[in-house]
C-alpha cells in the first residue's frame, strides 16, 4: 500500500521508501487546480493576490506585484515584463485553504503569449473566466474561452470591478449565453454597483453578505451576514430602499428564470457558475474561493496511448504508477545558474524525490532520475519531496525533455497526446550580424525553440545552410527572443519581417505539394518545412488560404499538425 504523506512539501530526513507509486485517495480528493483566463486589465493579478491573501499564503495583498517586480530586476528578460506590465511566463502558485490544496496556474494575459496560456490550460482541470463587469466579453476572453471549450473544462465566471459602474448582471448573462452558447448559473448575485455596490446574495444559502471596505489597503474586508428572509434587518443594513427592493425582486425572478445548478453539466463546461464581486475591495473573493473548493473538480485523468494495448486508455489519478506530462519548459530562470526547467503536470501516482522514470520518446528505455523537483511560486522555488495528481513540479531538464513529453514509472509505456500549438501568424528571418557569434547564436536559438517560445521554419529544399525563419503567434514573441538572445547568450540578432500572415501544414505530404506546385497552384505562396521536415505553406491572407484549401483538397491543409 502507498505510504501516506501529508502535505506536498514534507521535509522528512529520510526519503520515503515505497513499493508502489499509487497516490493516496485523500491527496487526490483535496486538490483543486485553477487557471485564470481574462482579457488584460480585468484584474487577474489583483484576483490572484486576493486568493492568496484569503488562502493565508500572503500576509498582505500587494506581494504578488512586488514579487513580480523583484523578479523583474533579477534578469533583463523579466524586465520586459515589468516595463510593459505584462506577464510573459506562466507560473504556478500552491496554497492550502481549509483542507484543500489549491494550485493556481497563472496564465499570461497578453494575446501574443496565448500559446503559453494554452499550455497552462492543458495542465489545468478548472478555469476561471474573469470579466471586467463594465466591459463584459472582450477579444482575449473570447479566444481563451474557445480553448476551454475544446478541453471541456469546467468554467467558473467571475465578474470583477463591481465597485465601478457595471453592466447589468442580466446583460452579462445574456452576452455569455448569446456569444458562447454557454448557460450561466448565478451563485453570487450583486447588490448595486459602483459606489452603491453593497455586497452579494449567496443564492446557495440565501444569505446576504454585506461588506465594509478594508481599513487598510491590502487587508481583508469586513463582512456582515444577513439571511434574505430577515427583511427587517436586511433593509436596515443595506440602507438603500431602491437596492433593497431590487434585491428581493431579483432573488424571486432568478428562482423562476434560472435552470437549476447541474454539476454534471458544470463538469462538462456546459453550465458556468457565475459570481460577482470586486477583487480590489475583496468583495466576494472568499465566497468564490469557498464555492470553488466545493464545486471545482479534483484532478482528472487524461487519455493516453499505452503501447501494450496500442490504443487510447484513460489514465486516472489513482492509476498505480506515476505518470505526468511536460507542458512548459524554460531556460535560465535564474541567470546565475543557467538552469533549464521542465514543468510537469502530475496525472497519476506519487512523485518522490529521487525516483526513476521512463520517458515516452526514449527508444532505449533509458531511465531518468528525478533527483530534484521544485514547487513553483513565481520564480521562487523550493525543493519538494513528494507530489500528487493535480500538482505541477519543476524538474531539471538536461535537454531531453520537450513540451508534450510523458514521464512514467512501471513497465508499460504511457504517452499522453502532444499539446497542439496555435497556428503562427507572424513570420520573420532571423540572423546574427557577427559571424563570430554564430555558435552562441545557434545555441540560444535552439534552446528557445526547445522551449517552444517560437517555431522555426526553413525554405523547402534547405538542408540546414539556408536562412532561418521564425514563426510566432504574436510580434512580442519575436521581441522576447531577441531580448533573451542578447541577455542570456550575449548575441545580437537581426530580424526581417516577412509579409505572410498565415501558415498551413500540408497533411497530404510532399507529394501533394509537388503536384500543386507543378500545376501552378502555389503562386505567391511560400513553401517551407518545419523542424521535422514536414511541408508548411505560408499565405499572405485568409482568403487565399481558404481558396487553396477548397480547390486543392488533396493538400489536406491544417492549421497545425502534432509533432511526430
Ligand atoms: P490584469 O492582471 O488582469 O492585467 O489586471 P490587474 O490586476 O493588474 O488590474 C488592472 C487594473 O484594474 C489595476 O489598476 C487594478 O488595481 C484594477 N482593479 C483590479 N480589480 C479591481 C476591482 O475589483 N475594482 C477596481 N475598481 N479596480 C480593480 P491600475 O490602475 O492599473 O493599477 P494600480 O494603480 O491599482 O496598481
Amino acid at each position: 500500500t502507498a505510504t501516506a504523506i501529508s502535505g506536498s512539501s514534507s521535509t522528512e530526513d529520510t526519503p520515503p521508501v515505497s513499493t508502489n507509486y499509487q497516490a493516496p485517495q485523500i491527496e487526490i480528493d483535496r486538490r483543486r487546480n485553477l487557471a485564470i483566463i481574462s482579457h488584460p486589465d480585468s484584474g487577474k493579478t489583483t484576483m490572484t493576490e486576493k486568493l492568496l491573501l484569503y488562502g493565508g499564503a500572503l500576509q498582505q495583498a500587494g506581494a504578488v506585484r512586488q514579487k513580480a517586480e523583484q523578479r523583474a530586476t533579477q534578469s533583463d528578460f523579466m524586465e520586459m515584463e515589468q516595463e510593459r506590465g505584462i506577464s510573459i511566463s506562466s507560473t504556478v502558485m500552491n496554497f492550502e485553504y481549509q483542507d484543500f490544496g489549491i494550485r493556481l496556474m497563472d496564465t499570461p494575459g497578453h494575446q501574443d503569449f496565448s500559446e503559453d496560456t494554452y499550455r497552462a490550460l492543458a495542465a489545468a482541470d478548472n478555469a476561471l473566466m474573469l470579466l471586467d463587469a463594465a466591459k463584459g466579453l472582450e477579444p482575449q476572453t473570447r479566444k481563451l474561452f474557445e480553448v476551454c471549450r475544446m478541453r471541456r473544462l469546467p468554467l467558473f465566471t467571475f465578474c470583477n470591478k463591481m465597485d465601478r459602474p457595471a453592466l447589468s448582471p442580466y446583460e452579462i448573462m445574456d452576452q455569455i449565453e448569446d456569444e458562447f452558447g454557454l448557460e450561466t448559473h448565478p451563485i453570487l448575485w450583486p447588490i448595486g454597483d459602483g459606489d452603491r455596490f453593497k455586497g452579494v446574495l449567496d443564492r446557495t444559502t440565501n444569505v446576504v453578505h454585506l461588506y465594509q471596505k478594508a481599513e487598510k489597503r491590502g487587508g481583508k474586508a469586513g463582512v456582515q451576514e444577513v439571511p434574505l428572509e430577515d427583511t427587517v434587518t436586511l433593509k436596515a443594513t443595506i440602507d438603500d430602499e431602491e437596492l433593497f427592493h431590487k434585491l428581493l425582486e431579483d432573488a424571486e425572478l432568478l428562482e423562476e428564470l434560472i435552470n437549476p445548478l447541474d454539476m454534471e453539466r458544470v463538469m462538462k463546461g456546459e453550465q458556468s457558475p457565475l459570481f460577482f464581486g470586486s477583487a480590489m475591495t475583496n468583495f466576494g473573493v472568499q465566497l468564490f474561493l469557498d464555492k470553488f473548493c466545493s464545486m471545482g473538480t479534483k484532478p482528472m485523468g487524461r487519455m493516453a496511448d499505452t503501447k501494450s494495448e496500442n490504443e487510447e486508455e484513460m489514465i486516472g489519478p489513482n492509476h498505480e504508477e506515476f505518470t505526468g506530462f511536460i507542458f512548459k519548459t524554460q531556460a535560465n530562470l535564474d541567470p546565475k545558474h543557467r538552469d533549464r526547467l521542465a514543468y510537469v503536470r502530475v496525472v497519476s501516482g506519487r512523485y518522490e524525490k529521487g525516483m526513476k522514470v521512463s520517458h515516452s520518446r526514449s527508444k532505449s528505455g533509458k531511465k531518468y532520475n528525478l533527483a530534484q523537483a521544485q514547487a513553483l511560486f513565481g520564480s521562487d522555488r523550493s525543493s519538494i519531496e513528494v507530489a500528487y495528481p493535480g500538482d505541477v513540479i519543476g524538474i531539471n531538464n538536461p535537454g531531453n525533455f520537450a513540451i508534450g513529453d510523458t514521464l512514467f514509472t512501471g513497465g508499460a509505456r504511457v504517452a499522453f497526446p502532444g499539446i497542439p500549438s496555435f497556428s503562427p501568424e507572424k513570420f520573420a528571418y532571423i540572423r546574427s550580424p557577427n559571424p563570430s557569434d554564430y555558435k552562441s547564436f545557434r545555441k540560444g536559438i535552439d534552446q528557445l525553440l526547445d522551449e517552444g517560445a517560437v517555431q522555426a521554419l526553413r525554405q523547402r529544399n534547405d538542408d540546414g545552410g539556408g536562412p532561418l525563419m521564425l514563426a510566432a503567434v504574436g510580434q512580442l514573441q519575436f521581441e522576447v527572443v531577441q531580448a533573451r538572445l542578447k541577455n542570456e547568450y550575449n548575441v545580437e540578432s537581426i530580424m526581417e519581417p516577412l509579409n505572410y500572415s498565415l501558415a498551413r501544414w500540408v497533411d497530404g505530404g510532399w507529394e501533394a505539394v509537388e503536384k500543386a506546385d507543378a500545376d501552378g497552384k502555389l503562386f505567391g505562396i511560400m513553401i517551407c518545412q518545419d523542424r521535422w521536415g514536414r511541408p508548411v505553406l505560408l499565405f499572405r491572407n485568409d482568403w487565399k488560404a481558404a481558396s487553396v484549401a477548397e480547390e486543392e483538397k488533396y493538400l489536406d491543409l491544417k492549421p497545425w499538425s502534432t509533432p511526430p
